[in-house]
């Protein structure tokens, strides 16, 4: 991909790992708009859409602006959220909501909006949804955060061989990120044992060191992006590109 020729497009760019895949695209010369609640890059080829991409009324009047002179285009899904760390009959209604729209209905509909907007364009796009281990694995605690990205998942396996049946549309992913130190490893820490039983297995990854920084995670997100899409299968773990 070109740099010049390309235009970015991410979700949950003023923090974690959306902001350091922001940074990284950015020093690869890259433009970006960045999508979220609140912004904290400054960079002038960093543009920012205050969203609240749980909102689904103002989602919908968002328009992506693109110019017809680009010959790609990326979307990376990357905001999300763990929700309240709770047994499923706990939450209130509205946090269901919050968490379904924030981390599935949200990524469906931008991606929705980038075909309508680009369709006639000859761009060539790529959607990048980040994904979780949790997808493929109950934890309780979790029921909103695994069931969403499980959903997501799925649609990606879905529209992948919706893609080998009719003409490509665009190239989709789903990345599993791995363990990455950010305010949600912290939320999952703080959470409550008695709402949480793994809770002790990720106070170790902490303790051992075990956790990626953010940075680590989007430079070889960057580095790979092309093997990504040329490559791989439509669901893949940071470890099938850190080898
Ligand atoms: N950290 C991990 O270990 C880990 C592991 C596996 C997968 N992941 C996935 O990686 C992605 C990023 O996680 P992270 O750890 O970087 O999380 P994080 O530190 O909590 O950051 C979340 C980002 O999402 C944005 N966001 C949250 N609610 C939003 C809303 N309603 N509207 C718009 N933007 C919103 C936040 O921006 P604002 O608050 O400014 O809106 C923030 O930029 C998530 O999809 C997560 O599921 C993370």
């Amino acid at each position: 991909m070109n740099p010049k020729t390309t235009k970015v497009f991410i979700t949950g760019t003023s923090r974690g790992l959306g902001k350091a895949i922001a940074q990284e695209f950015l020093d690869g010369g890259f433009s970006i708009v960045g999508i979220s609640r609140s912004c904290s890059i400054e960079h002038p080829n960093y543009s920012h859409k205050y969203l609240d991409l749980s909102d689904i009324e103002k989602l919908r009047q968002f328009e992506f602006e693109i110019e017809d002179r680009q010959e790609s285009i990326v979307l990376i899904n990357n905001a999300g959220t763990l929700g309240e760390v709770k047994p499923f009959f706990s939450l209130k209604e509205e946090t269901i909501i919050h968490s379904i729209q924030l981390n599935y209905t949200a990524p469906l509909i931008l991606i929705s909006k980038l075909y309508n907007a680009t369709c006639n364009q000859r761009a060539k796009k790529f959607v990048l949804n980040i994904g979780t281990g949790a997808a493929n694995r109950a934890m309780d605690g979790w029921s909103l955060y695994c069931s969403s990205k499980a959903a997501l998942q799925m649609f990606d396996e879905v529209i992948s061989k919706e893609n080998k049946m009719h003409a490509k549309q665009l190239w989709n992913r789903n990345l599993k990120p791995g363990v990455i130190d950010t305010e949600m490893q912290s939320q999952i820490r703080e959470s409550e044992e008695r709402n949480f039983s793994s809770k002790q297995v990720f106070l170790d990854y902490f303790k051992n060191n075990d956790l990626q920084t953010a940075q680590q995670t989007a430079r070889l997100i960057l580095l790979n992006f092309n093997l990504l899409f040329a490559k791989m299968e439509t669901i893949v773990s940071i470890n099938d590109i850190k080898n």
